[in-house]
């Protein structure tokens, strides 16, 4: 059988490599994801029986992708694709199987499988905890050599891990022992590999050149120094970012808007009577005007949740000229009354890496999976140049919902901080009222938040 296939210098450097995990890594169309499919088919071919696992974060990402181009590069007399379950089979009878992680718990699906080689394509889509488990997937009794090859841009949720687990430790393609002991190596791929792109797309790269500064770095050159500035370097999804669970009827909810014209966002705030902060669902959404910026507000809360507050900054407060209306008593004409947080946002960030900090048992901070924008905007925030104490409010799109978590992060911190002082505090009738219903590890959460009552 003859099969007619070129590879780049780049891709042969990749498939090639025998490291326990190798990373190809780098600019947007470098040819990554083609590699991979290259080297699966080698693989399966090179070793007959063999199984392997390729996976994206999401199904519609894995079908646009990899699973078209398995399709239309394996030859058809080997090859056959099952689309309910995935599986692609060879003739000499390997394997490969499509996958996908949407939810962090969308692991356990590959609990009590073993697989020779296991791809992830753009790894940092994926958390280190997805990795770090299903690593362990790849193991067998057979002689075929055992690997876990991944290709990615830089950028995305996992950008902080992956690169310190890859491109870090040792200069671009030199093998290094990582701390478990087994080979690892990090091949770049730049756009320049891949003539093929170049020849078929020439304008290609002109359209790479016109993205904003931060993509253009890693987009076309492949940069992994694009988050050098960070603002909350504490930032860890595996720390910070959970699976939704039902939270208790119990617990404490708020609810912390940003709203502008051109960006509303709602985060939904639960505490725990451990005092942590759950953020456990958001609604972003352009250009709404106030009374359908409220109506959503309102429909995204099921009427069983009772909401503590609704956190709103200053500004909110202040009277339009034109109106002598405030756009709070909007809202509240439209049913969403706010509350008033500070806008002092040097304290409200300082608030937030506080939150952030890694407590004994977890963090103070936790995210819902579901709540994607925050969790890609948090760790984009950079340091402003002139004011490093201050996050940098370029690029606009991204401060939307951080601003909305500084809101609730100062106004969450306040009693916290006076209670450490070890003041005491007045209660009102309503405070004791909670106070009174409250079970016993509720009251002393009760007391952490209110302040020592005299
Ligand atoms: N060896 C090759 N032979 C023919 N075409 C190739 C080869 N390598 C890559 N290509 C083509 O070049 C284009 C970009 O390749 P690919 O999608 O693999 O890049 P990538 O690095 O994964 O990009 P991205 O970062 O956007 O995911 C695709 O159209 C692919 O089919
Ligand atoms: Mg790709």
């Amino acid at each position: 059988m003859n099969i007619n296939l070129s590879i780049t210098k780049k891709q042969k450097l990749f498939m090639d490599a025998t490291e326990s995990e190798v990373l190809f890594g780098g600019a947007a169309g470098g040819g990554k994801s083609y590699g991979q499919m290259v080297d699966a088919l080698i693989f399966a071919l090179r070793y007959p029986g063999s199984k392997q696992l390729i996976l994206r974060r999401t199904l519609p990402e894995l079908d646009k992708s990899l699973v078209r181009t398995g399709l239309s590069l394996y030859p058809k007399d080997i090859y056959k694709f099952n689309s309910s379950t995935h599986t692609g089979r060879f003739k000499n009878g390997s394997t490969v199987d499509f996958g996908y992680c949407a939810a962090e718990n969308d692991v356990y699906q590959y609990q009590s499988t073993e697989y020779d080689c296991i791809r992830f394509d753009e790894l940092t889509h994926f958390t280190e905890a997805q990795y770090i488990y299903l690593i362990s997937r790849v193991r067998g009794v057979n002689p075929f050599p055992k690997q876990v090859k991944s290709s990615t841009n830089p950028g995305g949720v996992g950008h902080g891990w992956v690169k310190e687990r890859f491109v870090d430790p040792s200069p671009a393609g030199k093998a290094f022992r990582g701390e478990n002991g087994l080979g690892r190596i990090f091949i770049p791929s730049l756009l320049s590999d891949n003539r093929f792109l170049a020849d078929g797309d020439p304008d290609y790269k002109t359209r790479l050149l016109a993205l904003p500064e931060k993509e253009k770095r890693a987009l076309l050159y492949g940069d992994w120094n694009i988050f050098d500035g960070q603002y909350f370097t504490e930032f860890n999804s595996s720390l910070h970012v959970c699976t939704p669970f039902e939270i208790p009827r119990s617990w404490r909810k708020y609810r912390s808007i940003d709203y502008g014209l051109d960006r509303l966002v709602c985060l939904w705030i639960a505490i725990s009577p451990d005092s942590r902060a759950y953020v456990y669902r958001e609604l972003c959404e352009s250009d709404l005007p106030i009374a359908e910026a409220a109506r959503m507000i309102i429909d995204h809360t099921p009427l069983c949740e009772d909401i503590y507050a609704t956190l709103a900054p200053p500004d909110l407060f202040s009277r339009a000229q034109e109106t002598g209306k405030t756009k709070a008593s909007i809202f509240s004409s439209q049913g969403v009354n706010f509350t008033k947080t500070s806008n002092d946002r040097e304290t409200g960030w300082l608030a937030i890496k506080e939150l952030l900090q890694k407590r004994q048992d977890g963090s103070a901070l936790t995210i819902f999976n579901t709540c994607t924008e925050l969790i890609r905007c948090l760790p984009a925030l950079t340091r402003d140049k002139r004011r490093p104490t201050d996050c940098s409010t370029e690029p606009h799109d991204i401060t939307h919902a951080p601003d909305a978590l500084r809101g609730f992060a100062i106004f969450y911190a306040r009693p916290a901080s006076a209670e450490g002082e070890k003041k005491r505090h007045i209660w009102t009738s309503d405070m004791w009222e909670d106070y009174y219903a409250a079970s016993e590890n509720e009251r002393k959460y009760l007391k952490l938040k209110y302040g020592e009552p005299y």
